[in-house]
Protein backbone atom coordinates (compact mmCIF):
# COMPACT_ATOMS: atom_id res chain seq x y z
CA UNK A 1 0.00 0.00 0.00
CA UNK A 2 1.42 3.36 -1.04
CA UNK A 3 0.64 5.38 2.07
CA UNK A 4 2.76 2.74 3.81
CA UNK A 5 5.47 2.79 1.68
CA UNK A 6 9.11 3.78 3.68
CA UNK A 7 12.06 6.04 2.80
CA UNK A 8 15.09 4.00 2.84
CA UNK A 9 17.92 5.20 5.80
CA UNK A 10 20.43 5.17 2.69
CA UNK A 11 18.11 7.60 0.85
CA UNK A 12 17.35 9.73 3.72
CA UNK A 13 21.02 10.33 4.43
CA UNK A 14 22.08 10.66 0.12
CA UNK A 15 19.06 13.36 0.14
CA UNK A 16 21.08 15.54 2.44
CA UNK A 17 24.17 16.05 -0.01
CA UNK A 18 22.01 17.18 -2.55
CA UNK A 19 23.62 20.83 -2.77
CA UNK A 20 20.38 23.15 -3.42
CA UNK A 21 19.01 21.44 -0.47
CA UNK A 22 21.94 21.00 2.11
CA UNK A 23 22.34 22.56 5.46
CA UNK A 24 26.06 23.20 7.10
CA UNK A 25 28.03 20.82 9.34
CA UNK A 26 29.11 22.89 12.06
CA UNK A 27 27.71 21.94 15.66
CA UNK A 28 30.12 20.04 18.03
CA UNK A 29 29.40 17.94 21.39
CA UNK A 30 28.48 21.34 23.49
CA UNK A 31 26.93 22.98 21.01
CA UNK A 32 24.34 20.02 21.77
CA UNK A 33 24.67 19.95 24.98
CA UNK A 34 23.63 23.61 25.14
CA UNK A 35 21.22 23.61 22.71
CA UNK A 36 19.25 20.70 24.24
CA UNK A 37 19.53 22.48 28.02
CA UNK A 38 18.67 26.01 26.15
CA UNK A 39 15.69 24.15 24.89
CA UNK A 40 14.83 22.24 27.73
CA UNK A 41 14.60 24.50 30.81
CA UNK A 42 12.14 27.47 30.50
CA UNK A 43 8.02 27.66 30.63
CA UNK A 44 8.03 24.43 32.44
CA UNK A 45 10.13 25.17 35.44
CA UNK A 46 9.27 28.73 35.69
CA UNK A 47 5.59 28.67 35.64
CA UNK A 48 4.12 25.30 35.56
CA UNK A 49 6.00 23.81 38.89
CA UNK A 50 4.32 25.98 41.09
CA UNK A 51 0.98 25.83 39.45
CA UNK A 52 0.87 22.09 39.52
CA UNK A 53 2.55 21.59 42.85
CA UNK A 54 -0.73 24.08 43.71
CA UNK A 55 -3.11 22.13 41.99
CA UNK A 56 -2.19 18.47 41.30
CA UNK A 57 0.37 17.07 43.76
CA UNK A 58 1.56 19.26 46.44
CA UNK A 59 4.98 18.61 47.78
CA UNK A 60 5.32 15.23 45.62
CA UNK A 61 5.74 17.23 42.75
CA UNK A 62 9.37 16.51 43.16
CA UNK A 63 8.37 12.71 42.58
CA UNK A 64 6.22 13.56 39.60
CA UNK A 65 9.51 15.09 38.00
CA UNK A 66 10.88 12.11 39.04
CA UNK A 67 8.27 10.45 36.73
CA UNK A 68 8.42 12.57 34.31
CA UNK A 69 12.40 12.51 33.84
CA UNK A 70 12.39 8.72 34.19
CA UNK A 71 9.47 8.80 31.27
CA UNK A 72 11.93 10.80 29.49
CA UNK A 73 14.93 9.00 29.78
CA UNK A 74 13.43 6.11 28.51
CA UNK A 75 12.48 7.92 25.39
CA UNK A 76 15.99 9.66 25.18
CA UNK A 77 17.68 6.32 24.70
CA UNK A 78 15.41 5.52 21.85
CA UNK A 79 16.15 8.74 20.63
CA UNK A 80 19.73 8.81 21.02
CA UNK A 81 20.03 5.34 19.06
CA UNK A 82 18.02 7.45 16.30
CA UNK A 83 19.97 10.25 15.85
CA UNK A 84 23.53 8.45 15.63
CA UNK A 85 22.02 5.98 13.20
CA UNK A 86 19.60 8.17 10.70
CA UNK A 87 21.47 11.97 11.03
CA UNK A 88 18.84 13.53 8.66
CA UNK A 89 17.41 16.77 9.35
CA UNK A 90 13.54 16.40 10.89
CA UNK A 91 13.87 14.49 14.05
CA UNK A 92 11.38 11.67 14.79
CA UNK A 93 9.67 12.49 11.48
CA UNK A 94 12.51 11.31 9.16
CA UNK A 95 12.43 7.96 11.78
CA UNK A 96 9.28 7.20 10.88
CA UNK A 97 9.62 7.48 7.58
CA UNK A 98 12.49 5.19 7.15
CA UNK A 99 10.91 2.28 9.73
CA UNK A 100 7.22 2.69 10.15
CA UNK A 101 6.15 4.16 6.41
CA UNK A 102 5.04 7.38 5.02
CA UNK A 103 1.37 7.36 6.69
CA UNK A 104 2.88 7.56 10.58
CA UNK A 105 5.81 9.99 9.39
CA UNK A 106 2.89 12.02 8.13
CA UNK A 107 1.23 12.14 11.32
CA UNK A 108 4.67 12.24 13.20
CA UNK A 109 5.65 15.43 11.35
CA UNK A 110 2.30 17.10 11.55
CA UNK A 111 2.02 16.70 15.16
CA UNK A 112 5.72 17.47 15.40
CA UNK A 113 4.90 20.76 13.73
CA UNK A 114 1.87 21.54 16.47
CA UNK A 115 3.98 20.95 19.19
CA UNK A 116 6.94 23.10 18.17
CA UNK A 117 4.61 26.02 16.73
CA UNK A 118 2.13 25.98 19.46
CA UNK A 119 5.28 25.77 22.24
CA UNK A 120 6.48 28.52 20.86
CA UNK A 121 3.81 30.42 20.57
CA UNK A 122 3.49 29.07 24.77
CA UNK A 123 6.40 30.50 25.45
CA UNK A 124 6.25 33.78 23.73
CA UNK A 125 3.34 34.28 25.85
CA UNK A 126 4.98 33.65 29.19
CA UNK A 127 8.38 35.57 27.89
CA UNK A 128 5.86 38.43 27.41
CA UNK A 129 4.77 37.86 31.20
CA UNK A 130 8.24 37.98 33.06
CA UNK A 131 9.15 40.79 30.62
CA UNK A 132 6.69 43.17 31.18
CA UNK A 133 7.00 42.51 35.04
CA UNK A 134 10.81 43.64 34.72
CA UNK A 135 9.68 46.73 32.80
CA UNK A 136 7.05 46.95 35.92
CA UNK A 137 9.98 46.83 38.28
CA UNK A 138 11.68 49.69 36.35
CA UNK A 139 8.60 52.00 36.19
CA UNK A 140 7.46 51.74 32.38
CA UNK A 141 3.70 50.96 32.37
CA UNK A 142 2.59 49.54 29.13
CA UNK A 143 -1.26 49.39 28.40
CA UNK A 144 -2.96 46.57 28.99
CA UNK A 145 -4.68 46.34 26.11
CA UNK A 146 -1.18 45.94 24.22
CA UNK A 147 -0.03 43.35 26.78
CA UNK A 148 -2.51 41.03 26.60
CA UNK A 149 -4.45 42.10 29.91
CA UNK A 150 -7.55 43.04 28.57
CA UNK A 151 -9.62 42.53 25.17
CA UNK A 152 -9.12 44.98 22.27
CA UNK A 153 -11.50 43.97 19.99
CA UNK A 154 -14.48 41.75 20.20
CA UNK A 155 -12.59 39.56 22.99
CA UNK A 156 -9.38 40.11 21.15
CA UNK A 157 -6.67 40.08 23.85
CA UNK A 158 -3.55 41.27 21.76
CA UNK A 159 0.05 40.64 23.30
CA UNK A 160 2.47 42.84 21.40
CA UNK A 161 5.70 41.74 23.48
CA UNK A 162 5.00 38.46 22.37
CA UNK A 163 4.91 38.93 18.86
CA UNK A 164 8.30 41.32 18.77
CA UNK A 165 10.14 38.11 20.54
CA UNK A 166 8.57 35.86 18.58
CA UNK A 167 9.72 38.19 15.36
CA UNK A 168 13.42 39.21 16.51
CA UNK A 169 14.01 35.71 17.18
CA UNK A 170 12.85 34.34 13.55
CA UNK A 171 15.06 36.85 12.26
CA UNK A 172 18.22 35.38 14.25
CA UNK A 173 17.34 31.87 13.07
CA UNK A 174 17.20 32.93 9.93
CA UNK A 175 20.58 34.57 9.53
CA UNK A 176 22.15 31.19 10.31
CA UNK A 177 22.87 28.32 12.87
CA UNK A 178 26.12 29.21 14.37
CA UNK A 179 25.42 32.55 14.83
CA UNK A 180 21.89 31.12 16.61
CA UNK A 181 23.71 28.42 19.18
CA UNK A 182 26.44 31.50 20.01
CA UNK A 183 23.37 33.56 20.78
CA UNK A 184 21.70 30.25 22.98
CA UNK A 185 25.36 29.71 24.63
CA UNK A 186 24.82 33.43 26.45
CA UNK A 187 21.55 33.31 27.46
CA UNK A 188 21.90 29.38 28.35
CA UNK A 189 24.79 30.13 30.77
CA UNK A 190 22.69 32.93 32.34
CA UNK A 191 19.99 31.03 32.87
CA UNK A 192 21.81 28.06 34.14
CA UNK A 193 23.09 30.68 36.73
CA UNK A 194 19.77 31.74 37.66
CA UNK A 195 18.27 28.48 38.70
CA UNK A 196 21.54 27.37 40.87
CA UNK A 197 21.37 30.07 42.48
CA UNK A 198 17.89 29.61 43.21
CA UNK A 199 18.60 25.81 44.53
CA UNK A 200 21.41 27.52 46.76
CA UNK A 201 20.21 30.72 48.22
CA UNK A 202 16.50 29.27 48.42
CA UNK A 203 17.92 26.43 50.44
CA UNK A 204 18.24 29.11 53.70
CA UNK A 205 14.40 30.02 53.90
CA UNK A 206 13.38 26.18 53.75
CA UNK A 207 11.57 25.43 56.87
CA UNK A 208 10.63 21.34 57.32
CA UNK A 209 7.03 21.94 58.04
CA UNK A 210 6.24 23.25 54.88
CA UNK A 211 6.80 19.56 53.17
CA UNK A 212 3.87 18.46 55.88
CA UNK A 213 2.13 16.52 54.15
CA UNK A 214 4.25 15.40 51.41
CA UNK A 215 1.57 13.68 49.26
CA UNK A 216 -1.76 15.73 50.08
CA UNK A 217 -4.85 13.64 50.23
CA UNK A 218 -6.80 13.18 46.59
CA UNK A 219 -9.23 15.87 46.34
CA UNK A 220 -10.55 17.42 44.17
CA UNK A 221 -8.82 20.01 41.35
CA UNK A 222 -8.17 23.55 42.34
CA UNK A 223 -8.15 26.12 39.02
CA UNK A 224 -4.71 26.86 37.56
CA UNK A 225 -3.61 30.45 37.88
CA UNK A 226 -2.82 30.35 33.61
CA UNK A 227 -5.58 27.76 33.01
CA UNK A 228 -7.49 30.28 30.87
CA UNK A 229 -11.35 29.74 30.67
CA UNK A 230 -12.47 26.49 32.96
CA UNK A 231 -14.14 23.77 30.48
CA UNK A 232 -15.27 21.93 33.51
CA UNK A 233 -16.31 18.33 32.61
CA UNK A 234 -13.22 18.60 29.89
CA UNK A 235 -10.78 19.74 32.17
CA UNK A 236 -10.54 16.33 33.85
CA UNK A 237 -7.82 13.64 33.41
CA UNK A 238 -8.85 10.90 31.02
CA UNK A 239 -7.46 7.81 33.73
CA UNK A 240 -9.93 9.87 36.24
CA UNK A 241 -13.12 9.55 34.28
CA UNK A 242 -12.50 5.90 33.30
CA UNK A 243 -11.64 5.10 36.66
CA UNK A 244 -13.71 7.31 38.43
CA UNK A 245 -10.86 8.84 40.89
CA UNK A 246 -10.13 12.26 41.88
CA UNK A 247 -7.62 13.90 39.87
CA UNK A 248 -5.44 15.64 42.22
CA UNK A 249 -3.15 15.04 45.15
CA UNK A 250 -2.62 11.48 46.40
CA UNK A 251 -1.12 8.78 44.18
CA UNK A 252 -2.78 10.15 40.68
CA UNK A 253 -2.12 13.73 41.65
CA UNK A 254 1.57 12.52 41.08
CA UNK A 255 0.90 11.33 38.04
CA UNK A 256 -1.73 14.06 36.55
CA UNK A 257 1.29 16.22 38.00
CA UNK A 258 4.13 14.39 35.90
CA UNK A 259 1.49 15.17 32.80
CA UNK A 260 2.33 19.05 33.50
CA UNK A 261 5.39 18.50 34.11
CA UNK A 262 6.51 16.84 31.04
CA UNK A 263 6.38 19.93 29.11
CA UNK A 264 9.62 21.33 31.05
CA UNK A 265 11.50 18.07 29.89
CA UNK A 266 10.57 18.96 26.49
CA UNK A 267 13.39 20.18 24.34
CA UNK A 268 15.80 17.19 24.45
CA UNK A 269 14.60 15.11 21.19
CA UNK A 270 14.78 18.92 19.35
CA UNK A 271 18.54 18.48 19.34
CA UNK A 272 18.33 15.35 17.37
CA UNK A 273 16.67 17.64 14.94
CA UNK A 274 20.24 19.21 13.61
CA UNK A 275 21.82 15.40 13.20
CA UNK A 276 22.36 17.07 9.63
CA UNK A 277 24.41 20.19 10.75
CA UNK A 278 26.69 17.79 13.25
CA UNK A 279 29.85 17.44 12.50
CA UNK A 280 30.18 13.76 14.10
CA UNK A 281 26.60 12.68 14.95
CA UNK A 282 27.58 9.29 15.46
CA UNK A 283 28.85 10.42 18.99
CA UNK A 284 27.67 13.94 19.70
CA UNK A 285 23.81 12.79 18.98
CA UNK A 286 23.76 10.50 22.25
CA UNK A 287 25.96 13.24 24.22
CA UNK A 288 23.81 16.23 23.32
CA UNK A 289 20.33 14.12 24.09
CA UNK A 290 21.47 11.94 27.63
CA UNK A 291 23.41 14.88 28.58
CA UNK A 292 21.20 17.86 28.26
CA UNK A 293 18.10 15.50 29.54
CA UNK A 294 20.28 14.28 32.85
CA UNK A 295 21.11 18.07 34.01
CA UNK A 296 17.81 19.07 33.64
CA UNK A 297 16.17 16.50 35.68
CA UNK A 298 18.88 17.00 38.64
CA UNK A 299 17.82 20.40 38.33
CA UNK A 300 14.73 20.50 38.33
CA UNK A 301 14.52 18.17 41.18
CA UNK A 302 16.20 19.79 42.93
CA UNK A 303 14.59 23.51 42.07
CA UNK A 304 10.51 21.63 43.36
CA UNK A 305 12.61 20.61 46.46
CA UNK A 306 13.67 23.69 47.34
CA UNK A 307 10.57 25.67 46.50
CA UNK A 308 8.04 23.10 47.74
CA UNK A 309 10.17 23.63 51.42
CA UNK A 310 10.37 27.62 51.30
CA UNK A 311 6.62 28.60 51.11
CA UNK A 312 3.66 26.00 51.27
CA UNK A 313 2.55 24.47 47.92
CA UNK A 314 -0.86 26.40 48.31
CA UNK A 315 0.89 29.71 47.79
CA UNK A 316 2.38 28.91 44.30
CA UNK A 317 -0.43 28.63 42.17
CA UNK A 318 0.75 31.88 40.22
CA UNK A 319 2.46 32.78 37.02
CA UNK A 320 5.95 33.29 38.06
CA UNK A 321 6.27 31.23 41.43
CA UNK A 322 10.29 31.19 42.02
CA UNK A 323 9.84 34.82 42.05
CA UNK A 324 7.06 34.17 44.26
CA UNK A 325 8.67 31.99 46.64
CA UNK A 326 11.44 34.97 47.16
CA UNK A 327 9.24 37.83 47.55
CA UNK A 328 7.18 35.92 50.00
CA UNK A 329 10.47 35.35 51.93
CA UNK A 330 10.89 38.99 52.02
CA UNK A 331 13.76 38.62 49.28
CA UNK A 332 12.55 41.04 46.42
CA UNK A 333 15.72 41.72 45.19
CA UNK A 334 15.91 37.91 44.75
CA UNK A 335 12.80 37.71 43.00
CA UNK A 336 13.89 40.24 39.85
CA UNK A 337 17.16 37.91 39.82
CA UNK A 338 15.28 35.29 38.94
CA UNK A 339 12.78 36.99 36.62
CA UNK A 340 15.92 37.99 34.68
CA UNK A 341 16.85 34.31 34.47
CA UNK A 342 13.65 33.42 33.40
CA UNK A 343 13.32 36.17 30.09
CA UNK A 344 16.87 34.67 29.29
CA UNK A 345 15.51 31.16 30.05
CA UNK A 346 12.55 31.71 27.46
CA UNK A 347 14.53 33.11 24.96
CA UNK A 348 16.33 30.46 23.98
CA UNK A 349 13.69 28.04 24.31
CA UNK A 350 11.48 29.95 21.43
CA UNK A 351 14.89 30.11 19.29
CA UNK A 352 15.19 26.28 19.74
CA UNK A 353 11.44 25.69 18.93
CA UNK A 354 11.64 28.01 15.72
CA UNK A 355 14.73 26.11 14.56
CA UNK A 356 13.46 22.42 15.10
CA UNK A 357 9.99 23.80 13.88
CA UNK A 358 11.51 25.16 10.60
CA UNK A 359 13.26 22.15 10.22
CA UNK A 360 11.05 19.01 10.17
CA UNK A 361 8.87 21.67 7.70
CA UNK A 362 12.10 21.51 5.66
CA UNK A 363 12.21 17.57 5.56
CA UNK A 364 8.67 17.05 4.94
CA UNK A 365 9.38 19.67 2.28
CA UNK A 366 12.45 18.15 0.90
CA UNK A 367 10.30 14.92 0.35
CA UNK A 368 7.29 16.84 -1.46
CA UNK A 369 4.83 15.79 1.64
CA UNK A 370 4.27 19.42 1.64
CA UNK A 371 5.38 21.79 -1.32
CA UNK A 372 9.03 21.71 -2.46
CA UNK A 373 9.17 25.29 -3.26
CA UNK A 374 9.44 25.84 0.49
CA UNK A 375 13.01 23.60 1.09
CA UNK A 376 15.53 26.06 -0.57
CA UNK A 377 17.95 27.36 1.26
CA UNK A 378 19.40 30.41 1.26
CA UNK A 379 22.44 30.94 -0.94
CA UNK A 380 24.58 32.89 1.69
CA UNK A 381 23.32 31.89 5.04
CA UNK A 382 22.61 28.31 4.05
CA UNK A 383 19.21 27.69 6.39
CA UNK A 384 15.99 27.00 4.92
CA UNK A 385 14.70 30.64 5.43
CA UNK A 386 11.27 30.82 3.44
CA UNK A 387 10.25 28.10 6.30
CA UNK A 388 11.80 30.22 9.06
CA UNK A 389 9.73 33.28 7.59
CA UNK A 390 6.63 31.45 7.40
CA UNK A 391 6.92 29.70 11.04
CA UNK A 392 8.16 32.45 12.68
CA UNK A 393 4.93 34.93 11.40
CA UNK A 394 2.98 31.57 12.63
CA UNK A 395 4.13 31.65 15.74
CA UNK A 396 4.02 35.56 16.17
CA UNK A 397 0.42 35.61 15.29
CA UNK A 398 -0.84 32.82 17.85
CA UNK A 399 1.18 34.11 20.49
CA UNK A 400 -0.41 37.74 19.66
CA UNK A 401 -3.94 36.71 19.95
CA UNK A 402 -4.31 33.48 21.90
CA UNK A 403 -4.04 32.79 25.72
CA UNK A 404 -1.99 30.03 24.77
CA UNK A 405 -1.20 28.17 28.32
CA UNK A 406 -4.20 26.52 28.08
CA UNK A 407 -2.56 24.79 25.12
CA UNK A 408 0.41 23.77 27.03
CA UNK A 409 -1.32 20.40 27.05
CA UNK A 410 -1.98 19.53 23.67
CA UNK A 411 2.09 20.49 23.08
CA UNK A 412 2.62 17.96 25.95
CA UNK A 413 0.03 15.05 23.98
CA UNK A 414 1.97 15.66 20.73
CA UNK A 415 5.26 14.98 22.33
CA UNK A 416 4.63 11.73 24.48
CA UNK A 417 2.93 10.36 20.86
CA UNK A 418 5.94 11.35 19.57
CA UNK A 419 8.34 9.55 22.05
CA UNK A 420 5.97 6.08 21.88
CA UNK A 421 6.14 6.31 17.92
CA UNK A 422 9.91 6.53 18.11
CA UNK A 423 9.84 4.04 20.97
CA UNK A 424 8.26 1.36 18.29
CA UNK A 425 10.36 2.65 15.10
CA UNK A 426 13.92 1.06 17.43
CA UNK A 427 12.24 -2.11 17.52
CA UNK A 428 10.93 -2.10 14.03
CA UNK A 429 13.88 -0.78 12.48
CA UNK A 430 16.33 -3.24 14.28
CA UNK A 431 14.15 -5.77 12.84
CA UNK A 432 14.26 -4.14 9.76
CA UNK A 433 17.47 -2.48 8.99
CA UNK A 434 20.13 -5.17 11.41
CA UNK A 435 23.13 -4.36 9.78
CA UNK A 436 22.58 -0.45 9.96
CA UNK A 437 25.27 0.86 12.16
CA UNK A 438 24.42 2.15 15.54
CA UNK A 439 26.94 4.03 17.11
CA UNK A 440 24.56 4.44 20.29
CA UNK A 441 22.33 1.30 20.53
CA UNK A 442 19.33 0.96 23.36
CA UNK A 443 19.85 -2.02 25.77
CA UNK A 444 17.50 -4.33 26.36
CA UNK A 445 15.54 -3.82 23.16
CA UNK A 446 12.49 -4.47 22.84
CA UNK A 447 11.91 -4.32 27.04
CA UNK A 448 13.47 -0.99 27.77
CA UNK A 449 11.45 0.81 24.47
CA UNK A 450 8.24 -1.17 25.74
CA UNK A 451 8.95 0.32 28.95
CA UNK A 452 8.92 3.88 27.21
CA UNK A 453 5.83 2.87 25.41
CA UNK A 454 3.73 2.28 28.43
CA UNK A 455 5.20 4.90 30.69
CA UNK A 456 4.42 7.66 28.18
CA UNK A 457 0.55 5.93 27.20
CA UNK A 458 -0.03 6.46 31.11
CA UNK A 459 0.90 10.02 30.78
CA UNK A 460 -1.13 10.64 28.23
CA UNK A 461 -4.02 9.20 29.57
CA UNK A 462 -3.22 11.25 32.76
CA UNK A 463 -3.75 14.50 30.15
CA UNK A 464 -7.54 16.20 30.26
CA UNK A 465 -9.84 15.23 28.08
CA UNK A 466 -10.47 18.42 26.22
CA UNK A 467 -6.93 18.25 24.87
CA UNK A 468 -7.71 14.80 23.70
CA UNK A 469 -10.15 15.86 21.40
CA UNK A 470 -8.17 19.33 20.47
CA UNK A 471 -5.57 17.03 19.18
CA UNK A 472 -7.98 14.56 17.34
CA UNK A 473 -9.24 18.10 15.51
CA UNK A 474 -5.57 19.05 14.31
CA UNK A 475 -5.20 15.22 13.21
CA UNK A 476 -8.32 15.47 11.16
CA UNK A 477 -6.95 18.16 9.48
CA UNK A 478 -3.55 16.80 8.91
CA UNK A 479 -5.34 13.48 7.00
CA UNK A 480 -7.48 15.66 4.86
CA UNK A 481 -4.09 17.40 3.64
CA UNK A 482 -2.06 14.22 3.04
CA UNK A 483 -5.22 12.40 0.92
CA UNK A 484 -5.63 15.55 -0.96
CA UNK A 485 -1.83 17.09 -1.52
CA UNK A 486 1.05 15.10 -0.15
CA UNK A 487 0.19 11.29 -0.98
CA UNK A 488 0.51 12.07 -4.60
CA UNK A 489 2.89 14.78 -4.96
CA UNK A 490 5.43 12.80 -2.37
CA UNK A 491 9.03 11.76 -4.00
CA UNK A 492 8.34 8.15 -3.07
CA UNK A 493 4.97 8.65 -5.21
CA UNK A 494 7.02 10.21 -7.80
CA UNK A 495 10.15 7.79 -8.09
CA UNK A 496 7.21 4.53 -8.18
CA UNK A 497 5.88 5.93 -11.36
CA UNK A 498 9.61 6.71 -12.81
CA UNK A 499 10.57 2.83 -12.48
CA UNK A 500 7.34 1.83 -14.18
CA UNK A 501 7.98 3.56 -16.63
CA UNK A 502 10.83 2.50 -17.35
CA UNK A 503 10.06 -1.44 -17.01
CA UNK A 504 7.28 -0.34 -19.45
CA UNK A 505 9.84 1.02 -21.70
CA UNK A 506 12.47 -2.39 -21.19
CA UNK A 507 9.36 -4.31 -22.12
N1 LIG B 1 10.85 22.45 28.17
C1 LIG B 1 10.45 23.67 27.60
C2 LIG B 1 9.91 24.59 28.63
O1 LIG B 1 9.78 24.21 29.76
C3 LIG B 1 9.48 23.48 26.50
O2 LIG B 1 9.62 25.73 28.32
Amino acid sequence: MSILRTKSVEQSIKDTEDGEHQLKRELKALDLLVFGIGMIIGTGIFVLTGIAAATKAGPAIVLSFVVSGITCAFAALCYAEFASSVPVAGSTYTFAYASLGEIVAWIIGWDLLLEVIVGASAVSVSWAKYFNTILHYIGIQLPTSLTGGQPVIAGLNINLLATCIALLLTIVVTIGIRESARFNLVVTSIKLAVVVFFIIFGLFFIKAANWVPFIPPAGPAPHPANAGSSNGFLDQPLIALILGQQSAFGFQGIITGAAVVFFAYIGFEIVSTTAEETRNPQRDMPIGILGSLLVCTVLYIAVSFVLTGMVSYKQLNTEAPMATAFTLVGQGWAAVLVSIGAICGLTSVIMVQLLGASRVFFAMSRDRLLPAWFARTHPRFRTPYRINIIIGCLVAIIATITPIQELADLVNYGTLLAFILVSIAVIVLRRRNPDLPRAFRVPWVPLLPILSVLCCTYLLISLPIVTWIRFIVWLAIGFAVYFLYSMHHSRLAASNIEDRKEAVSRG
